[in-house]
Order: C-alpha cells, then sequence, then structure tokens
C-alpha cells in the first residue's frame, strides 16, 4: 500500500491527455507514414501545443484546442520537413481515437465502485473529450467531463480549477485532482486542491509554486491511496 492516504475525498478529478488518455497513439498509429521519425513528431506537436495554450492565454487570442492542436501540429511537420498528402487529416482524425493508459479503465472502475465521483476536466475542446470518451467505452463513466471552454482560457488559469469545484459543487479540499504534467499538477495545488502528479514519464519536478500532495507512476496506485 502506497504511505500516503489521502483522506475526506469526494471526486477525483483528472487532466485527460498524457494522464487519461495517451496523446502519443496518434503518431504511432501513423508509423506506416512517418516512420522513425513518429516518437520526435509525437514529442514536438505535444510541446508546441502545450506552448501554444500559454502563449494564447498570455496575449488574450483564445481558440480552442482542436485549433490548437492543428496548429502545433503544422509546426512540428513543417520542422521536421514531413510533406505527405492527407497525412495532417488523418493525424488529427486519429486524436479523436486515442486510447487509455492500460490501468485506467480498471482504476475508473473500482472508483466508482466505491461511490466517488469522477470528472475530467482539460484544456480539450467538448467535442475531443467526448470523442476520447466514447472510443474507449468510458460514457457514463464520468459525472462531469469539463473543458476550458467553459471558461475561455486554458490551464493552468485558476478560474479553470475553480470550474470543476463550482460543478462538482465541493470544497476545493475534497477534490484529489490527478494529472500526468508536473506544471497542472503544480497549479492545481496552488489552486487549493489535493493533488497526486501521476509522473508516467519519470520528469524531474517542476520548479513553480506549490508542490503536489504525493507523486505516483501510474493511476494503478490511486484507489489505495484514498482512505475509506
Ligand atoms: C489537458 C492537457 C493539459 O488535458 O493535458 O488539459
Amino acid at each position: 500500500m502506497p504511505s500516503l492516504q489521502l483522506h475526506d475525498i469526494d471526486a477525483c478529478v483528472f487532466d485527460a491527455y498524457g494522464t487519461l488518455f495517451d496523446f502519443n497513439n496518434a503518431a504511432s498509429a501513423a508509423r506506416d507514414e512517418l516512420g522513425d521519425d513518429w516518437q520526435r513528431l509525437s514529442d514536438l506537436w505535444r510541446l508546441k501545443q502545450l506552448q501554444y495554450t500559454w502563449l494564447r492565454g498570455l496575449t488574450q487570442q483564445h481558440a480552442d484546442f482542436w485549433q490548437v492542436t492543428g496548429d502545433a501540429l503544422d509546426f512540428a511537420l513543417a520542422t521536421l520537413k514531413i510533406e505527405r498528402p492527407g497525412l495532417r487529416e488523418r493525424l488529427m482524425k486519429l486524436y479523436l481515437q486515442l486510447g487509455t493508459y492500460p490501468e485506467v479503465p480498471a482504476m475508473l472502475r473500482e472508483l466508482k465502485r466505491r461511490g466517488m465521483k469522477l470528472a475530467i476536466l482539460s484544456n480539450g475542446s467538448p467535442t475531443m473529450l467526448a470523442a476520447v470518451v466514447t472510443n474507449s467505452a468510458l460514457d457514463g463513466v464520468f459525472d462531469a467531463v469539463l473543458s476550458v471552454e467553459e471558461v475561455g482560457v486554458y490551464k493552468p488559469h485558476p478560474s479553470v480549477y475553480d470550474l470543476a469545484a463550482k460543478r462538482l459543487k465541493l470544497a476545493p479540499s475534497r477534490i484529489c485532482f490527478l494529472s500526468s504534467n508536473g506544471w497542472d499538477a503544480c497549479s492545481a495545488k496552488a489552486f487549493g486542491f489535493r493533488v497526486i502528479w501521476c509522473n508516467r514519464f519519470a520528469q524531474v519536478p517542476e520548479r513553480i509554486p506549490a508542490a503536489p500532495d504525493g507523486e505516483i507512476i501510474n493511476l494503478s496506485q490511486l484507489p489505495a491511496m484514498l482512505g475509506q
């Protein structure tokens, strides 16, 4: 059993991309066209996607995550000098079909069996989130699937985290937030959630305000951390 135990948690709120859903699936599924470049493409695509969310926030030029994801893909393809007819459209379509990390369905089932409220809180647009939830046969599992589109600004703006607390009608201290993104985990902690960093990618801690309450390497460890 993990040493950290969190008590008095009424809801688990999950980040989507990289935490529940594997964003590498898209480029990996197009390996027949990308060859050995698929991982570099995937890494750069993700990096630029996140950078563009922060830049759009700072410059107050919000556009939804579908637009930002497409812009980031265009940058990554151009940087790697990959030009193939139809590839951009194929990769964007694959982004709507991402699967979960292997442990996710059983972990969600176990938490739901215990009566835990479950939600997604993501940069993803409502259409993108609905697509990956359905594709992973998770319809009906979540009490709320929340998109930043409701507040019109990306993570880590505090109004995003506040959306989950308001919608679930819970004090932030009753919510356990899970993200594989260190910056998202720290920012959610600064907002007031209790936070477990799902450090799937074995990253070193971010040097920004607020440290998560705990760290796990995948979500299979989560149910044992939540006190009954
Ligand atoms: C999300 C990104 C940050 O789902 O992974 O919000």
